[in-house]
């Protein structure tokens, strides 16, 4: 049967991007974010992960404010990522588990989680710079993937607890696929930032702090909160913190933190990254 191995964080803003492709890992702005990742890797060089579950947002690549999902998931061989005009240059594709996403979106949508389907899908900032964080040679090692969306664009965003009752379920129902799978989740961008309006550049790092704490033994104190809640003390773009959530209802045995990193800022951002190990 399928095993859950852990869960990751990590910020994916564009900047990095662009800074692994010109290898700035020693510049003095990247190097203290960087230098949260070496262990990070080590943990996954002896776990050795089968398959990258991927919750993260859609920034416009692949859907666009005309046609916004809630949910959406990749049942394709192969996800590709394509220019989104940040500059960084265009990496090598990601193999998929079409049988693995579909066993997931059946289970999924019969629990009432009502995904997109995608049989195309071109993978984001929010996917791809994760990724190549984890993996730098994932196109070697060629882990599989599976892409799911949650929409933090478009206003309505769905709930922290819906979030989070959407991964308790996605858990279960990896946990009932019948190939001996080694699987991790990843829950992409966050923590607090803000990239337009009055409050352009607001980081609450008291918040933050006590996200990257809550989130491994008390996941259910983000529950009652409403999304409002969360832009008012995360900012706007900090919403993205309900992907976080997602993939902490995933896990679904006894949580502990392997190793954790906050750095701020880069760009606007404030960067948590978070090894969760999930035993059984
Ligand atoms: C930035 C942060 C994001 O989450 C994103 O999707 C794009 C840019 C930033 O801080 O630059
Ligand atoms: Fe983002």
């Amino acid at each position: 049967m399928a095993r859950i191995v852990g869960g990751l964080t990590t910020s994916h803003i564009p900047a990095i991007g662009n800074a692994i492709a010109r290898k700035m890992f020693e510049d003095p702005y990247w190097k203290p974010f960087f230098d949260g990742y070496p262990p990070v890797r080590e943990w996954l060089d002896e776990v050795k992960p089968d398959v990258a579950v991927v919750i993260y947002n859609d920034h416009g690549l692949n859907f666009f404010l005309d046609k916004q999902p809630t949910f959406a998931i990749g049942a394709a061989p192969e996800y590709r990522n394509d220019d989104e005009g940040w500059g960084i240059p265009t990496i090598a594709p990601f193999k998929g588990d079409p049988a693995f996403s579909w066993h997931l979106i059946d289970n999924l949508v019969h629990d009432d989680f009502d995904l997109v389907t995608c049989q195309e899908m071109l993978v984001d900032h929010g996917f791809t710079v994760p990724m190549q964080l984890f993996w730098p040679n994932y196109a070697d090692i060629g882990i599989k993937t599976v892409p799911l969306v949650i929409n933090t664009v478009q206003h309505p965003l769905p709930s922290p607890r819906r979030c989070y009752n959407l991964g308790k379920s996605l858990g279960k129902a990896i946990e009932s696929y019948p190939e001996d799978l080694k699987v991790v989740i990843l829950g992409t961008g966050g923590l607090s930032h803000q990239l337009d309006g009055q409050r352009a550049g607001f980081i609450n790092k008291t918040f933050d702090r006590m996200c990257m704490e809550k989130i491994v033994d008390d996941p259910e104190h983000f529950l009652d909160m409403s999304i409002r809640d969360l832009v008012v003390e995360a900012g706007a773009q900090g919403a993205e913190f309900i992907l976080w959530l997602a993939m902490r209802g995933a896990l679904t045995g006894k949580v502990t933190a392997r190793h954790s990193n906050y750095h701020i800022p880069i760009s606007n951002t404030a960067s948590g990254l978070l090894c969760l190990e999930n035993a059984a």
